[in-house]
């Protein structure tokens, strides 16, 4: 901050980022003027369709992800509590102390139980992202513990891994009353401690499960079938790069695993995709008698 900033406004931004600080909020950035000379009613202009006009608000979405990513114009401005820890086990305990016992939502008053922060190999290649908790996560404390968990646990397996190879969280660590899908300010909110975990752990692959990860992780508005079947450079957003050994993790989309339980027929592009991260991980599937 230069030193000629008027005192009362210096005072005022101190309050307002200790404010963001106590939120879990740590990172700030700017927006490029590119993102400001883009008018939203240029699209509206030359888009004819509903479709076309949604399909280039999309496009538009990701390229100012794309912006922020390669230009690199994320400032901390107060360092995070793991900032400069090596040790993921002790960054990931630190980022779990920071989420306390997390009012930062609505959902801490809808009926949770408790918080599910996340589990498995703090140092794993693969990690998979869920949407949040369901009943049986709620009353376990553990993410993907009941019937889509089961199957995750096959997809795993399949993979030629067990479950403790890989590590696996949600968007939101709160479950949402009678399993709705969380909202976007919830997301909004959670996600940070989200890309945190996932800088702590610096993956080579990402694997969203599901629409809700799938958005909230790549900040794309787009289908989930137009989404799957390709790998994305995924840098957790607001989250500064300070390891140049680790140059961001792939992200693969794919269906949720409670969606393959309601429509089974899906599980053969489910394999696609996983087959897909197996390749580009050097994975093999497990002998038959294994
Ligand atoms: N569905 C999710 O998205 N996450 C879980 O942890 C369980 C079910």
């Amino acid at each position: 901050m230069p030193s000629t900033l008027d005192p009362q406004l210096r005072r005022a931004l101190a309050d307002r980022l200790l404010y963001y600080h106590e939120l879990g909020i740590y990172d700030f950035y700017r927006r490029e003027p590119l993102v400001r000379e883009s008018p939203a009613t240029d699209v509206v202009k030359s888009a004819t369709s509903q479709s076309e006009l949604r399909e280039e608000m999309a496009a538009r979405k990701s390229a100012v992800a794309a912006t922020v990513a390669e230009e690199d114009i994320f400032e901390a401005r107060t360092p995070k509590p793991e900032s400069g820890v090596t040790d993921p086990v002790a960054a990931l305990k630190l980022i779990r102390e920071d989420l306390g016992e997390c009012t930062r939502c609505k959902l801490h008053k809808q009926g949770r139980k408790q918080i599910v922060f996340g589990v498995g190999n703090p140092r794993a290649e693969l990690m998979f992202v869920g949407e949040g908790p369901g009943a049986d996560e709620d009353a376990q404390g553990e993410p993907f513990v009941g019937r889509a968990g089961q199957l995750l646990n096959n997809m795993i397996k399949a993979m030629g891994l067990q479950r403790e190879d890989v590590y696996i969280a949600n968007v939101v660590k709160c479950r949402p009353p009678g399993n709705r899908t969380p909202e976007p300010d919830e997301c909004d909110t959670c996600s940070p401690f989200l890309m945190r975990q996932i800088a702590t752990i610096q993956p080579k692959v990402v694997v969203a499960l599901g629409a809700t990860a799938a958005k909230n992780l790549l900040a794309m508005n787009s289908s989930l079938g137009e989404l799957r079947g390709r790998f994305y450079d995924f840098n957790p957003a607001g989250v500064r790069r300070n390891d140049p050994s680790w140059p961001g993790a792939r992200l693969a989309v794919t269906y949720h695993p409670a969606y393959l339980l309601r429509d089974p027929r899906q599980k053969g592009e489910a394999w696609k995709d996983l087959q897909m991260v197996m390749k580009y991980l050097g994975l093999k599937p497990p002998k038959a008698d294994a």
